[in-house]
């Protein structure tokens, strides 16, 4: 993989920018007292002059911690970075922001997703940058990382952590999360010993890296790259291949070139690129977090998409990614069989390849020579892995602005279905009832989980992926339709009808629903209907009491203001697009 040389492109020669048109040099090429104090400062760190006079400055917005394994590889990985910024006659210098681990935030990652992206826009305005690399790919980071970037609109290149190597047990492949939720309900059906399970704790986990299968990590991480802001393929590479230092290293090079082509992200983001990333996204089953992602993405791009826009692509888009959980590969096989760039040649003529790229070229241009090694991981279009639809959205009255669910991650008896709910108002209630030996519930039975979304989890948190209650797992009950408005992660599976709008919380439809009540779903209709009468639901409304708010204080109470729910991408009302947020004044 190679960046493209931009001096080919017409219109964008390298180095044409005079020097004092950098963002920078307000901080460090006048004259004056300020100017002064700003320079240094640089030299109090042991720079010289030629080290970064004139030069692109390049933040790397690094969100390495000692919490996230899935980022432990960043400390080498900016030197990486580092080494190619110096080469094209940049000035790299690291900024560190919050990690974000999907592993250890609590309630959920999810409450973080907004902060990370305004202390993203925050760092690139409030310092002298010129460009920015940006360093993430554990869940939330991706999005946070690109929404800060999108707003800020500076040169930006992501650098994407890459998966981790497969896990093994036993002769056994181990994919993240989705093997976890398999081997957890054989434990609690008895059919593993405790052995069993700390030696699968040993082996799922075996490099750095993110998440190996197609959860959050490998979906928004591939989006990044179709919305063109990575190099070719570079969301594919393993974290552990030397292919990914070197990927880094160009990453480096590259973006100083894009600071002297003045290259910004509102100079490729379209609405066809985001629909582009949806393609992708549908043709590898990915994470249904994406489509939270994507909208918000979208509106800072002051682009206009929604939910309905995944329904109609998702019904044009097979699934050709074999990769789990809707598949059987691992995205070490993705890599192997030729990446993403692979995926998005079989796509062919489903995408727009006339979109820009950070290479400095088109779409087209970074997939011309791509090559599928692997036909059963990576299949041609009338080969799917599935016949089912990937991603479905419903509406209904209980779900007024729409919720979700991944038809192909159900079990087929389960796409269409009526059965009565089994309420739980909220998490620890669920946890509390869902293993008593008496609870009265069938494979018929619908779960359904209230106060989970953005305001009641808080956060939205991942338990849309409700546990089949263990006498049920005795029976051999693997699937049973769950209802939340909550997420699930993209290594989850099962039919669950998740990010029901408006949430429960704050009174939505959901909120109403008592144990017993029939519901219904049914994805060729795209329908999820409560059979309540109107004015049973008036009266229910009526008697409702809204929940106290989670946070007196703090940043749980500035997220419990601003939050905006599922269908508009859960971003902060504040941080939408609007006016332009003026440059700081150097005094
Ligand atoms: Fe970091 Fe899955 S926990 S990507």
């Amino acid at each position: 993989m190679t960046t493209r040389d931009p001096g080919r492109d017409p219109g964008r020669d390298p180095k044409s920018r005079d020097p004092k048109s950098l963002r920078s040099h307000r901080w460090f090429g006048v004259q004056d007292l300020r100017s002064f104090g700003h320079r240094s400062r640089v030299r109090q760190m042991g720079y010289a002059a030629a080290d970064f006079t004139g030069k692109p400055v390049i933040a790397i917005v690094n969100t390495w911690s000692d919490l996230n394994p899935c980022h432990a590889h960043f400390k080498q990985r900016v030197e990486d970075v580092k080494r190619g910024v110096w080469q094209a006659g940049g000035f790299p210098v690291e900024l560190p922001a919050m990690s974000v681990p999907e592993t250890y935030a609590k309630p959920t990652s999810m409450l973080y997703r907004n902060f990370l992206a305004m202390e993203t826009e925050e760092h690139l305005r409030s310092n002298p940058i010129d460009g920015v690399v940006l360093m993430g790919g554990c869940d939330k980071t991706t999005p946070a990382l690109l929404m800060g970037a999108i707003s800020m609109d500076l040169p930006a290149i992501f650098v994407p952590a890459g998966p981790m190597l497969r896990g093994n047990w036993g002769g056994k492949i181990l994919g993240s999360g989705s093997d976890v939720w398999k081997y957890w309900d054989e434990k609690r059906a008895g059919t593993i010993s405790e052995r069993e399970w700390e030696e699968i704790e040993n082996g799922i986990a075996r490099s750095h890296g993110v998440c190996m299968t197609m959860g959050t990590a490998a979906t928004m991480t591939a989006i990044a790259e179709v919305l063109g802001f990575t190099l070719p393929n570079a969301s594919s590479i393993p974290a552990a291949d030397s292919n990914h230092p070197r990927m880094a290293g160009d990453s480096g090079r590259r973006i100083v070139d894009m600071v002297w082509e003045d290259l910004k992200p509102s100079d490729i983001l379209t609405r066809k690129s985001f629909e582009n990333a949806i393609v992708a996204s549908l043709a590898m089953a990915g994470s249904t977090n994406g489509i939270i992602h994507t909208v918000a993405m979208a509106r800072r791009a002051r682009i206009d998409l929604g939910i309905d826009d995944y329904d109609a692509l998702a019904r044009e888009v097979p699934v050709i990614a074999n990769v789990r959980p809707s598949g059987q590969f691992l995205m070490e096989d993705f890599y192997y069989a030729g990446g993403l760039r692979a995926l998005l040649k079989e796509l062919g003529g489903k995408l727009d390849l006339t979109q820009r790229t950070v290479n400095g070229g088109t779409l087209g241009d970074d997939i011309a020579d791509a090559r599928t090694h692997l036909p059963d991981v990576i299949r041609p279009l009338d080969n799917p892995v599935s016949s089912a639809v990937g991603l479905a959205v419903l509406r209904g009255n209980l779900a007024p602005n729409g919720c979700v669910m991944k038809p192909a991650a159900a079990e087929p008896r389960l796409w269409k279905h009526t059965g009565p709910a089994l309420v739980f108002r909220d998490y620890n209630h669920m946890a509390a009832e869902i293993d008593r030996e008496d609870l009265e519930v069938t494979a018929d039975h619908v779960l359904v989980l209230q106060n989970a979304g953005p305001q009641g989890g808080p956060g939205m948190p991942e338990w849309g992926m409700l546990p089949i209650p263990k006498t049920l797992l005795r029976q051999g009950v693997r699937d049973m339709l769950r209802l939340s408005d909550s997420r699930m992660s993209g290594t989850s599976y099962g039919a669950c009808v998740l990010h029901i709008a408006p949430e429960s919380f704050i009174g939505g439809p959901l909120a109403f629903v008592r144990t017993g009540d029939l519901i219904e779903v049914d994805i060729a209709l795209r329908r999820i209907h409560l059979h309540v009468s109107d004015e049973e639901m008036a009266r229910r409304r009526a008697d409702w009491v809204a929940p106290r708010p989670h946070y007196p204080r703090g940043y749980g109470a500035l997220f419990s203001r601003h939050i905006g729910q599922a269908d508009e991408g859960c971003d902060f009302d504040f941080l939408q697009a609007g006016e332009a947020v003026p440059e700081p004044e150097i005094h």
